[in-house]
């Protein structure tokens, strides 16, 4: 039977290659860090998630080994049948104090908490408002619930706002509601059912708190105060940003002030806390307390190792005392490392103010080759094409890190002008 399906999938890997958008695993011997081995290649390590080096710390390896000692390897369960260990309930307690939230639910990855959110929290007749560069999970977890979909600019108040007039300016739904011929019953169903003919019951604005293509950080207030003026949840995705941004690394939320005003916060364990996985959900107490009840990623799918969990417990609890001073050096880092660039005529994309340092080439084969020439020069970064980025906006996303030297950075930047020059992309 396959012989007959063969073909296409045949034809569809020639596609994406000819596209120029073919994504090639680069397999590591050994360690995460800022130098890797690939192959017989020596590498010096530019696009890991590990912003603080914390991912094959000694420190974090002692403790997952402890925990492993302590808990055992797995649970073997879902956390509502006999999946809850007590480090559990203790993560989560840790994660409401350390982000300044009333409660929290621990995910196997911050991918599955947000796409069990959504369809947890909205249904037909609420309204989802999110920003057009989330993350892929979040665009996953709102195709998986009933809640009508609006979909603004990137961080467009603007267009935020005339989204939500119109949205909240319809007609209160009437109780029961009018039956509805079944022709427009069905286009009503595919625009997210009936709720599009009246105001929403539930509103939710999604955001990223630092959108991880670009590095840009979404206008948290702005989006508080126009969640306040139309009766508005919001949820903040801080992937990126948890332990890395706001005065004392609480994330974009700390660093915006609205740490007490949004209603939802996601993030992962796998970035700048840890680099291994793990994520959550933390916030107002009844939503998380819904989410242990409903959410499917929680009720079906086997609670997160304890050994995880125990490390993310031991990175919170030792944060500010231990690991928060590598931020000072992330910061130095980054400013080095795209002033240096600046310098040489690159174009770079973000704000300066996060370690995600986008070099924008634009066209999807260009970022592929010059991706492909770093990497010959000992430097591995990734070029990033559609439909990872949009089309005619491919580049390589440099991500700096803590831990890496200012040789290293260098050295980097030297490989960037050579083969820059190279291929005409500076003078
Ligand atoms: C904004 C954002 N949300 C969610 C995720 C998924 O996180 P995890 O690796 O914990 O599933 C990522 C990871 O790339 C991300 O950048």
């Amino acid at each position: 039977m396959y012989a007959n399906y063969q073909k296409q999938f045949e034809d569809e890997l020639k596609e994406i290659k000819d596209a120029g958008t073919w994504k090639e695993e680069g397999v590591i011997e050994g360690k995460q860090g800022t130098e890797i081995k690939v192959g017989d290649k020596t590498l010096l390590n530019f696009c890991a998630n590990n912003y603080l080096g914390l991912a094959s710390s000694d420190d974090l390896t002692r403790a997952a080994k402890e925990a492993l000692d302590k808990y055992g390897y797995g649970t073997g369960s879902v956390r509502f049948i006999c999946g809850t260990l007590t480090v559990h309930k203790d993560l989560e307690k840790e994660i409401a104090k350390f982000f300044g939230q009333e409660d929290a639910i621990c995910y196997t990855s911050c991918f599955d908490a947000n796409t069990g959110l959504f369809e947890t929290i909205l249904k037909e007749g609420d309204a989802i408002f999110s920003d057009e560069l989330n993350h892929a999970s979040i665009i996953d977890g709102v195709r998986l619930c009933k809640a009508e979909r609006f979909r603004f600019k990137n961080s467009d108040m603007g267009d935020l706002e005339r989204q939500l007039k119109e949205a909240t300016s319809r007609p209160e739904k009437p109780s029961p509601p009018a039956p509805l011929p079944s022709a427009d019953a069905k286009a009503m169903a595919d625009k997210g059912g009936e709720g599009s003919k009246y105001k929403p019951r539930r509103i939710l604005i999604a955001t990223d708190g630092v959108f991880s293509m670009d590095g840009i950080t979404a206008k948290l207030k702005e989006i508080c105060d126009l969640a306040d003026k139309y009766g508005a949840l919001v949820m903040v995705d801080d992937s990126h940003a948890s332990g890395v941004l706001g005065k004392n690394g609480r994330g974009s939320i700390e660093q915006a002030g609205v740490m007490d005003r949004i209603d939802i916060l996601t993030s992962t364990f796998g970035k700048a806390l840890g680099g291994a996985g793990g994520g959550f959900t933390a916030g107002r107490k009844e939503i998380i307390q819904v989410l242990h009840q409903r959410s499917r990623t929680t009720l079906f799918s086997n609670a997160l190792p304890p050994m995880i969990t125990a490390t993310a417990l031991y990175v919170l609890q030792n944060f500010d005392s231990k690991f928060a001073q590598y931020r000072n050096q992330l910061e130095e880092n980054t400013k080095y490392f795209r002033g240096e660039m600046e310098k040489l005529g690159f174009t770079l994309g973000g704000d300066g103010k996060h370690a995600i340092t986008p070099v924008m080439l634009f066209e999807e084969k260009l970022a592929a080759n010059m991706a492909r020439a770093l990497f010959e020069k000992g430097i591995y970064v990734r070029g990033f094409t559609y439909p990872v980025v949009p089309k005619g906006k491919a580049r390589i996303r440099v991500q700096i890190s803590s831990a890496h030297t200012k040789e290293q950075m260098d050295s980097t930047v030297k490989a960037f002008e050579e083969v820059g020059k190279e291929m005409a992309i500076i003078k």
